[in-house]
């Protein structure tokens, strides 16, 4: 093999290598986002209500359910209003019952979690 094409071969495994790097680099970035994301909305004071009675569909998002903290789940529900969402939510929408089955919540405490919930994409920036 001459060495023109040694080079070539040494050259052209560099740019790989270099590729795959940054592609890892990249994906580490995007999980440490979510992770600065989620810390953020962990330590808000409505959290540990939204985790209780909405958690158990929004975090993973269960049946569809719109994900906390996800810009892409939101972007078409708030595209008008962002209270819209909650109030139908508090009347129940397709698979979620009535104030996500959450009865005894008071209309007022059910839309504060809920603007909490439908706010939470703004700690998220694009994620
Ligand atoms: C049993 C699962 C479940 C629980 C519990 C639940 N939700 Fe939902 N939620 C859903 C599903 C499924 C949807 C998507 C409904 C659709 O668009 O068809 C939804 C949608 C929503 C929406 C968007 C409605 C819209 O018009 O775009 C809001 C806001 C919402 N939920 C708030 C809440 C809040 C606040 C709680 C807790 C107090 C809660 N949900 C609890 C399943 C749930």
């Amino acid at each position: 093999m001459s060495l023109a094409k040694k080079l070539l071969i040494i050259l052209f495994s560099g740019i790989i290598a270099l590729a795959v790097f940054i592609l890892c680099i990249q994906e580490d970035t995007q999980f440490s986002n979510v992770e600065n994301c989620m810390s953020r909305l962990e330590s808000t004071p409505l959290f540990s209500e939204y985790n209780l009675y909405c958690g158990s569909c929004h975090t993973r998002g269960a049946m569809g359910a719109p994900r906390l903290g996800r810009y892409k789940d939101w972007n078409d529900r708030t595209e008008h209003s962002k209270l819209v969402p909650s109030y139908r939510a508090l009347a129940g929408i397709g698979r979620m019952p009535a104030k996500g089955g959450n009865h005894h919540l008071s209309d007022e405490e059910f839309l504060a979690i809920s603007n909490f919930l439908v706010s939470s994409v703004e700690m998220c920036n694009e994620y």
